[in-house]
């Protein structure tokens, strides 16, 4: 039998690959084309990491596995500050410098990052209006969809507090604010019954991942400001069909801000206001 030849370092990450990926569209040349590059692509591998790290927990809690789910959603908070971090290297652009390439971006944009919408689809987070945005892409709507359909954290979640016999709403089918109390006054008792301890914990850390990923998209806003200050972004258009109101249409960072105060988990956090 012919004898493998031994894996090497860069064989096995796809390097030749990986390094041939960076292809800038400035011409001439822009510098900072690179680093801006290079974030949004280690972005979209921290991102898939993410969904990978989200899906297996969901099928632990789905499982009735508490302790793996609560590992793998406390592994996800490390990466989301790497996130927050990396916005930081993006600042040192100078606005001058970006602007030299940025025209030629439109209408690309983060808007579309596909991956993102999936972060927010698990997280239980599913707004229509992004799945429709992919109408005409077959394979990312696809992607897309398949996230649509599946169960998310707060799917997990609910099965988990089913399984200890509380009743979340789902007899209470259609009536959503019923839905919710139900599911307010069970994570109270889970946040204040000593012996829900390693469900406490789950709601923890889920509580911790919703916390990072509002306090991502607050230093985006103000890293957007910071280099593009109040212009529209690049991908305007896209966000003024897809959200589709008349308060949309000026600046970039003003869409962003709709965005704030969107919570993956708002059941947690209103527990949280009952606590005595
Ligand atoms: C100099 C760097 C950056 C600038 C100036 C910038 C600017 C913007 C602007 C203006 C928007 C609003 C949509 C639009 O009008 O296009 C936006 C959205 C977005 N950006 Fe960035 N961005 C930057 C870096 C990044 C990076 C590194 C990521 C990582 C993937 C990212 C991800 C996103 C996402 C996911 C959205 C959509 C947010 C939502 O809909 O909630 N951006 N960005």
């Amino acid at each position: 039998m012919a004898k493998r030849r031994p894996l090497s370092y860069g064989e096995y990450l796809g390097l030749g690959e990986l390094l041939d990926l960076q292809r800038l569209v400035s011409k001439p040349r822009q510098h900072d084309e690179v680093l801006f590059l290079i974030a949004h692509q280690a972005y979209e591998l921290w991102f898939k990491l993410m969904l990978n790290e989200l899906e297996t927990a969901i099928s632990h809690m789905l499982a009735d596995n508490l302790s793996e789910a609560t590992r793998l959603i406390r592994r996800v908070v490390p990466v989301q500050r790497v996130l927050i971090d990396q916005l930081e290297v993006l600042e040192t652009i100078k606005p001058t410098d970006f602007l030299k390439f940025r025209s030629i971006l439109h209408p690309a944009s983060g808007f579309q990052s596909l991956q993102f919408r999936e972060l927010e689809f698990i997280s239980g987070q599913k707004d229509e209006r992004y799945l429709k945005l992919h109408v005409g892409n077959e394979s990312d709507y696809e992607q897309l969809l398949k996230r649509w359909e599946a169960p998310t954290l707060w799917d997990g979640f609910r099965t988990v507090l089913e399984e200890r016999g509380f009743d979340v709403g789902r007899k209470a089918k259609g009536n959503e604010e019923a839905n919710f109390e139900l599911e307010v006054e069970a994570s109270l008792k889970i946040f204040t019954e000593g012996k829900y301890l390693h469900v406490a914990e789950l709601a923890e850390v889920m509580l911790e991942y919703d916390k990072w990923f509002q306090l991502w998209r607050s230093h985006h806003i103000m890293m957007v400001e910071r280099v593009i200050g109040g212009r529209a972004g690049t991908g305007q258009k896209i966000v003024k069909k897809t959200i589709g109101s008349a308060s949309f249409h000026s600046s970039g960072v003003e869409y962003l801000q709709t965005t704030m105060g969107k919570r993956f988990f708002p059941a947690l956090w209103a527990a949280r206001t009952r606590i005595s």
